[in-house]
C-alpha cells in the first residue's frame, strides 16, 4: 500500500497523484481546510508516520506556515505536499481520524 491513511489504527490506501489534501478527500477522509488549498489556513496539517522521504520538500510558503504553527518535525502541510514515489510506503494521519 504505498501511500495510505491510518485511522483509528487501520491504514486505508490512498491515491498517487495530486496534494496529500486533495488525495485525502477523494478517498473521504476529511481534513479541515479553511482557505481552498491555497497554503494559507495551515488547518490542513497532518502528520507523517513513515516514508517522509517520498514526499516533496516543504517549498518556501509550507515552510513559513510550518514555523507560523510551531509545528512538529513529522507534520505537514498536506496541500502544499505531493508524493514524489508511488513505489514508496508512507503512512500519514491526523489528530482526528
Ligand atoms: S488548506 Fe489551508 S493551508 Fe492547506
Amino acid at each position: 500500500m504505498p501511500l495510505a491513511a491510518r485511522t483509528r489504527g487501520r491504514d486505508r490506501a490512498l491515491g498517487s497523484r495530486g496534494t496529500l489534501l486533495a488525495l485525502c478527500q477523494a478517498a473521504g477522509l476529511p481534513v479541515a481546510s479553511a482557505c481552498s488549498g491555497r497554503g494559507a489556513c495551515g488547518r490542513c496539517l497532518i502528520t507523517v508516520l513513515s516514508g517522509a522521504e517520498a514526499l516533496s520538500r516543504p517549498g518556501s510558503r509550507e515552510r513559513r506556515l510550518l514555523a507560523r504553527l510551531g509545528a512538529d518535525p513529522d507534520q505537514r502541510i498536506s496541500c502544499q505536499c505531493r508524493l514524489l514515489d508511488p513505489s514508496a510506503e508512507v503512512d500519514i494521519t491526523t489528530g482526528y481520524w
